[in-house]
């Protein structure tokens, strides 16, 4: 899976962020503002680039920010550590989302994170697998991440939903200090808002084998990025550093555009850290 944020994404996201023109960030690189233009466009041609003034002037790490223009991807991830854990992608037109789905292999008790935008692959994993539904989390109501919350609840009527919107009825919000055990997983949260208002970051532990926990973390980050936050940046920076990397660095992040990624290799790779 390719890394959710080309370079040009990442270096448009942080321009934004840090407020600054791209007429300034062109200048900073001594180009012109087509050439600059078509890097975010596109995240190539940045052979001639002076990409440590370019980072510097938007506020990115210019060595790592010089690795993603190099091609670095998170190490590919063996799932079979996890018992029993399912990414689940859909898509609307060229546009993809993940949601994710673990079960406890004794009980058959299962969570579902997010719903994407299609019931019907979740439905076959369910169904192939033979559990339970019992929760649904929702890292943050975007539409893309609760697209398919009518059919799921139309057939599975009795699954608790958890949020941390202020306009979910009281009942299905997260609160501070919650623990959910499904089975023998355990199930906290903690609140990563910043890209939404309402973002939370599940960590799912005491999976079989000591496998890592694992941290579904909406659009919190991404492989090499993070999620859009033009009103908030400071703030989801904040809660990122606060709430995701002080987690333990195997854990494994599940976010909800891009690829798997952990802990540690966000800290050592991600150009919005210093
Ligand atoms: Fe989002």
């Amino acid at each position: 899976m390719n890394l959710e944020d080309h370079l040009g994404d990442i270096i448009r996201k942080a321009r934004i962020a840090a407020k600054v023109s791209s007429v300034a960030a062109a200048q900073a690189a001594n180009l012109a503002q087509e050439t600059y233009a078509a890097i975010e466009d596109t995240g190539t041609s940045v052979l001639d680039v002076d990409l440590a003034a370019l980072a510097s002037v938007v506020g990115l790490q210019p060595q790592k920010l010089k690795r993603i223009a190099n091609g670095w991807v998170p190490a590919a991830v063996d799932l079979s550590l996890w018992r029993e854990l399912r990414r689940i992608t859909t898509s609307c037109s060229d546009y993809s989302v993940n949601c994710y789905l673990i079960w406890d292999e004794v009980t058959r008790e299962a969570a579902l994170f997010d719903t994407g935008f299609e019931a019907g692959p979740i439905f076959q994993v369910i169904d192939e697998n033979q559990i339970q539904l019992r929760h649904l989390f929702i890292t943050h109501t975007h539409e893309d991440h609760v697209a398919a919350l009518g059919p799921i609840r139309e057939r599975f009527p009795k699954v608790k939903l958890h949020s941390s919107s202020k306009h979910a009825p009281i009942e299905q919000r997260n609160r501070p200090n919650d623990f959910i055990d499904l089975g023998s997983l355990r199930i906290t949260n903690r609140d990563t808002p910043g890209h939404a208002e309402d973002g939370v970051t599940y960590i799912i532990g005491n999976f079989p084998d000591d496998a890592p926990s694992t941290a579904i973390v909406g659009d919190a980050i991404f492989a090499g990025s993070m999620g859009k936050a033009p009103e908030n940046p400071d703030l989801a920076k904040q809660k990122i550093r606060e709430q995701i990397f002080s987690l333990p660095a195997d854990t494994l992040i599940c976010p909800g555009h891009g690829p798997f990624t952990t802990v540690s290799q966000e800290k050592e790779n991600n150009p919005f850290f210093k």
